[in-house]
């Protein structure tokens, strides 16, 4: 086993310069051949931390994932964004380890069961159809913005309880915090997270909580605000940190994987032929597009012990940062990896791999993509690039902040 960080050359995974395009697949690829577990010395974003640890491929995230003993969400947070507050991450569930964890997630488990989200899906289908009515009679649109972002921040608001009239207003104040280094997703900078944007929110919460505790309604803000753990109620803080992770988690997962699953699909017409031929491989291209086009990029743990990946030995205290566009790409498991093939039906790491912090959406974001692939195939089945996409510069969420494209042939 090796016993000491390489000291050089060092790769730093996680600089921005590397993320402007998209994540980095050749440098993944190049770790997943030489390097799978690979010590980045320092961050530009994190000049607190000494570095940090990328596990690259399927075995060693599954390794990770599985153990919440040896590598805590809790302790260092869950996220490598420095602008996310740890008091902010340990308030969401996703940032907490066991016990406390599990008697939060069971709260929510009801409610997102494949069988209560299926309920959902003539809602969804109604959504998507309202929204592509809109777009009747245009010869361009954005994917991203005129498609994407108001089904999937009206139906994480259905949800939710939100007033339809504030969606939009919801949806950017979640992608500032989750796009927090990305100018285009947060203009006004990484600090405005905690000195603007969590007090707006918590504020606006408020006025939720009040009127939910006044009259109970049948939304999961009224669970939050209701919800009894073993006797005793949540804090207005935590219940602002629920909404707030299935908020952000509802905005910015479905939309990411549906924009870049379009523009694969315009770049690969043989693919799309296969979808429109037969809409039934829809659910196949859906699961290969979560294994190409993750939504998120990361999401990392803190070792609590001394302990070792892959014959690297990790300290306690060391951060480890899960890759899931390299776990995606993992020679190991798929052949031919780089090959788009919406026949493929792969299985894949795109939700987390296992263990206590597997998705909670999975079925919702796996019934939105559907549908919304669905009817929009179905609508315009000709799209064609009419301008330059443009990926978030964010090495957290992995997604397209614009993709135009042009209706017909
Ligand atoms: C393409 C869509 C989505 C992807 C790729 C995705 C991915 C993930 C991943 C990788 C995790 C694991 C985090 C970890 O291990 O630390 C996770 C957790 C979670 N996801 Fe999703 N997600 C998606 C959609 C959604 C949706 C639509 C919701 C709900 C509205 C949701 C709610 C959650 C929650 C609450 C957790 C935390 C679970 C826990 O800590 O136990 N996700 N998601």
């Amino acid at each position: 086993m090796s016993t000491t960080k390489p000291a050089s050359p060092t790769v730093r995974v996680a600089d921005p310069e590397h993320w402007r395009a998209g994540p980095p697949l050749e440098l993944f690829r190049e770790l997943r051949d030489g390097d799978p577990v690979h010590w980045s010395d320092g961050m530009s974003s994190f000049p607190d931390e000494p570095g940090f640890w990328s596990i690259t491929t399927q075995e060693h995230i599954r390794q990770v994932s599985k153990d919440w003993q040896t590598f805590s969400s809790e302790r260092g947070g869950m996220v490598g964004m420095p602008w996310a507050a740890i008091e902010v991450q340990n308030g969401m569930f996703i940032g907490m380890d066991p016990p406390k964890h599990d008697r939060l997630k069971a709260l929510f488990q009801r409610g997102f069961t494949p069988r209560r989200t299926a309920e959902h899906e003539p809602a969804i289908r109604e959504i998507t159809r309202g929204v592509l009515d809109r777009l009747e009679g245009r010869e361009t649109f954005d994917v991203v913005t005129d498609v994407a972002q108001p089904v999937v921040s009206r139906v994480i608001g259905s949800f939710m309880g939100i007033d339809p009239a504030d969606d939009a207003m919801w949806a950017q104040l979640m992608a500032e915090i989750v796009g927090g280094d990305d100018a285009e997703m947060n203009p006004d900078g990484p600090d405005s997270v905690v000195e603007r944007v969590i007090p707006e929110i918590v504020s606006r919460c408020q006025v939720l909580i009040d009127a939910r505790r006044a009259t109970p309604t049948d939304d999961l803000m009224s669970v939050l605000v209701h919800a009894d753990i073993d006797g005793e109620r949540l804090s207005d803080w935590e219940i602002v940190m629920g909404f707030i992770l299935l908020v952000t988690a509802g905005n910015d997962s479905t939309k990411a994987t549906f924009c870049s699953g379009i523009k694969a699909l315009m770049e690969h017409p043989d693919q799309r032929r296969k979808l429109l031929d037969d809409p039934s491989l829809i659910p196949s291209a859906v699961e290969e597009c979560l294994r190409m086009f993750p939504a998120f990029a990361h999401f990392r743990r803190t070792a609590t012990k001394d302990t070792e990946i892959g014959g690297r030995a990790i300290a306690e205290g060391d951060k480890i940062m899960m890759w899931y566009p390299s776990s995606g790409r993992d020679e190991a498991v798929y052949e031919d990896p780089d090959r788009f093939d919406v026949e493929r039906n792969p299985e894949h790491q795109a939700f987390g791999a296992g263990g206590r912090h597997y998705c909670l959406g999975t079925a919702l974001a796996r019934l939105e993509l559907r549908v919304m692939f669905e009817e929009t195939l179905a609508r315009f089945p000709h799209l064609r690039p009419a301008g330059d996409a443009r990926y978030a510069t964010a090495i957290f969420v992995n997604q397209l902040t614009t993709l135009p494209v042009a209706v017909g042939d």
